[in-house]
């Protein structure tokens, strides 16, 4: 699969220093350095409620990174996930911290069979996917029907941005609507991820050390300078408001 370079420095390369730094700051912040904007621990709470996720599901996450969010559900809910991204990188890093099942493959081509998994999400994704239907169909395809299927999204608030990270293709809620409908996944709830508080301290404090850690050994580094402005471009897009996450709740039909 070929990425911008900005998205492979920051979801390929990134993924592997961030584990290295955990290791070294211990294993608390795991969790927190691997949930890679996926936002707050309040948030995916939020949406493992609605989706009714518990014990035992076995559930697909589409685009998973680093793994923190699946990870954060299993240790809290008892959730068996399944790890699935086109990055190398961020599976062997997935792989090294949470040991859990993992395969490298895109979104696009799930390594499954039809219906069998009991739930699938895909956080902070869809945006960095130009052609979306392609992606949603798999999601369909895995679940058995009405299964849940959750989505963290970052949505454009106006017809043209300023700028536009690289390897980023913002919908915009209506789209969003069709989109999901077309697949066979209609919402049936949502919520702006700016209703959630951010992080507690403790868990930003774990955040910062990693980052500090990574800084420290690559900060010289092109790749690290790059996906820190590819970080930097999105950041500004939401402190603006031209860009607000939005959590959503599908339905399998
Ligand atoms: C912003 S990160 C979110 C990672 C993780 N879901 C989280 O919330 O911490 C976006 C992820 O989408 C993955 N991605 C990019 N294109 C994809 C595709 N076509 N199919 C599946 N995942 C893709 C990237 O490799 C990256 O890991």
């Amino acid at each position: 699969m070929t990425v911008p370079e900005p998205m492979a420095d920051e979801f390929d390369t990134m993924p592997l220093w961030t584990a290295d730094a955990v290791a070294e700051v211990g294993p608390d912040a795991a969790v927190p350095a691997a949930c890679r904007g996926s936002g707050t621990p309040a948030a995916l709470r939020w949406l493992a409620g609605g989706m009714g996720l518990g014990e035992g599901i076995r559930l697909l996450d589409s685009g998973a990174g680093v793994g923190g969010p699946s990870e954060l559900v299993a240790r809290e809910l008892g959730v068996s996930p399944v790890l699935v991204d086109p990055m190398v990188g961020a599976c062997r890093a997935a792989g090294r911290l949470f040991g859990r099942p993992v395969a490298a493959a895109a979104g696009e081509r799930l390594p499954f069979g039809a219906d069998c998994f009991d739930a699938a999400w895909s956080l902070g994704v869809l945006c960095t996917v130009p052609d979306k239907p392609p992606v949603l169909a798999e999601l369909r395809r895995v679940v058995r029907r009405d299964s849940p299927v959750g989505f963290l999204v970052f949505v454009r608030a106006r017809r043209t941005l300023p700028q536009r990270p690289e390897g980023n293709h913002f919908p915009d809620l209506e789209e969003l609507t069709v989109l999901l409908d077309g697949a066979g996944l209609p919402i049936v709830d949502r919520a702006p991820l700016a209703d959630f508080p951010e992080p507690p301290g403790p868990w930003q404090h774990l955040v910062d050390r990693v980052e500090a850690v990574v800084e420290r050994d690559h900060g010289r580094d092109e790749r690290f300078r790059s996906a820190q402005q590819q970080q930097e471009s999105i950041g500004r897009l939401l402190a603006d408001g031209l860009v607000t996450g939005h959590l959503v709740v599908c339905r399998a039909d």
